[in-house]
C-alpha cells in the first residue's frame, strides 16, 4: 500500500495567510496540518509516499525533506496546475504503479488516525472506500447519498442543494481501478476533474465501492473557524511540558507547553496553551485555546482562543480572541492619538475592531 498526499491547489479560504504560503502548513499548536497526515499515515503502516505540490513546492519540500524524519520515503509530484483531486491521480500514475494506495488531503484534519479503515481496506476486497461524517454545512463539501442498505445512491461535489448531511472526509483508499475511472471522466464546469466524478464512474462500472463512518473528529482547515477549533482540540491533548523559563512572579495552570528558550515575566497562563521556541511572554494574560509560535512576543497585552504564527508580537492589546495572526506581523496600541485604529493590513484580510 503506497499513499498519495495532496499538497498543491490554491488556498483561497485561507487568505492572506496563502498568498505567501502553502495551507497545508498553517501550523496546528504550532506544527503544520500537513504532518499530522504524514504521521497517521506512517501509523498505519504505509511508507512509500508520493506528495503533489503545485506553486508552494519549494516550501513543502523544505518542510518535509525526503521524509526520514516521519519513517517515510518521499517522492514529490508537481501538478502545473490544480486542476483537479482525480488529476492528481492521473499524473502520480508513474509512482503508483499498480499498488493499493490511501489518498489523503494535505490540508485535513483527523484525530484518531488512519489505520483501523487502512486495515479494513487491506482485509476488504474494495475497488474504493470514503469517509463519511455528517456536517452542519453540506454545501461546502463533496456529499453521499446513501441507501436503506448504506449503499452509495450518489455523490456531489459542493452541491447548492444537498441530498444530505454527509460529507466526505478528505481521506480516500483506491484499488489500482481507478487509474481506469480517472482516465474516463472529463472535468467538471469549474474545470476540475473530481475524484468525486471517479468513484460515481467505479460504482456506474460495477466495481465495490465501501463507505465508512467517521467516528473521530475531523475538520478541512480551509476555513478559520476550523483551523481555530483544529487548534483548541489538540491543545486539549497537549502534555504540560515547561522547557523554558518562567519567573517566580507568573502563574501557570492546565495543559501549558513553553518551548526551548522561551521566557515568561510576570504573566498568568492558562492553559491549555503553546508557546513556541525563543518567545517572550511579558506583564500579559495568555488563555485557554491559544498556541504562540516561535520568536514572538507578548507584552503588556491579553489573548485567548488564538492562534499567533512564529515572529509576530503582540503589544499593549487587550483582549484578542478568536484571531489567526500570520507570521512576522506586529499588533500593538496606537500611541498619542486617543481612539484611532491605525492599520496596514494586506490584501484579504479582516480585521474585526472591538469599538
Ligand atoms: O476536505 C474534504 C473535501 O475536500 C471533500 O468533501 C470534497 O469532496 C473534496 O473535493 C475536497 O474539497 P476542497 O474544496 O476542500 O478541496 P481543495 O481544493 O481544498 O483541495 C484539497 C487538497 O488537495 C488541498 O490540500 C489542495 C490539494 N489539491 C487540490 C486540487 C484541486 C491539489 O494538490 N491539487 C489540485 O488540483
Amino acid at each position: 500500500m503506497k499513499a498519495l498526499v495532496l499538497a498543491g491547489g490554491r488556498g483561497t479560504r485561507l487568505r492572506p495567510l496563502t498568498h505567501t504560503s502553502a495551507k497545508q502548513l498553517v501550523p496546528v499548536a504550532n506544527k503544520p496540518v500537513l504532518y499530522y497526515g504524514l504521521e497517521a499515515i506512517r501509523e498505519a503502516g504505509i511508507t512509500s509516499v508520493g506528495i503533489i505540490v503545485g506553486d508552494t513546492a519549494d516550501e513543502v519540500r523544505r518542510a518535509v525533506g525526503d521524509g526520514a524524519r516521519f519513517g517515510l520515503e518521499v517522492t514529490y509530484i508537481p501538478q502545473e496546475e490544480p486542476l483537479g483531486l482525480a488529476h492528481c491521480v492521473l499524473i502520480a500514475r508513474e509512482f503508483l504503479g499498480d499498488d493499493p494506495f490511501v489518498m489523503y488531503l494535505g490540508d485535513n484534519f483527523l484525530i484518531g488516525g488512519i489505520a483501523g479503515v487502512v486495515d479494513a481496506f487491506r482485509r476488504s476486497r474494495h475497488d474504493a472506500q470514503i469517509l463519511l461524517t455528517r456536517v452542519a454545512e453540506p454545501r461546502f463539501y463533496g456529499v453521499a447519498e446513501l441507501g436503506p442498505g448504506g449503499e452509495i445512491l450518489g455523490l456531489e461535489e459542493k452541491p447548492e442543494h444537498p441530498r444530505s448531511d454527509l460529507a466526505i472526509v478528505g481521506v480516500y483508499i483506491f484499488s489500482p481501478a481507478v487509474h481506469e475511472a480517472v482516465r474516463a471522466i472529463t472535468p467538471s464546469a469549474r474545470g476540475e476533474l473530481e475524484i468525486t466524478d471517479a468513484v460515481t464512474w467505479l460504482i456506474g462500472n460495477g466495481f465495490r465501492v465501501h463507505s465508512h463512518f467517521v467516528d473521530g473528529y475531523w475538520r478541512d482547515t480551509g476555513r478559520l473557524q476550523d483551523m481555530l477549533e483544529c487548534n483548541r482540540i489538540v491543545l486539549e491533548l497537549i502534555e504540560p511540558d515547561v522547557r523554558g523559563t518562567v519567573d517566580g512572579l507568573s502563574e501557570v495552570t492546565g495543559r501549558v507547553v513553553v518551548e526551548r528558550g522561551a521566557v515568561v515575566e510576570n504573566s498568568i497562563l492558562r492553559g491549555p496553551i503553546v508557546v513556541g521556541a525563543d518567545t517572550k511572554i511579558i506583564n500579559s494574560y495568555v488563555g485557554p485555546f491559544t498556541s504562540i509560535g516561535a520568536g514572538c512576543v507578548v507584552e503588556r497585552a491579553e489573548i485567548d482562543y488564538s492562534m499567533v504564527l512564529d515572529g509576530s508580537s503582540v503589544r499593549g492589546v487587550s483582549r484578542v480572541s478568536h484571531s489567526l495572526i500570520g507570521r512576522n506581523v506586529e499588533v500593538s496600541r496606537a500611541t498619542g492619538v486617543p481612539n484611532t485604529h491605525e492599520l496596514m493590513v494586506g490584501d484579504h484580510s479582516r480585521i474585526q475592531v472591538g469599538a
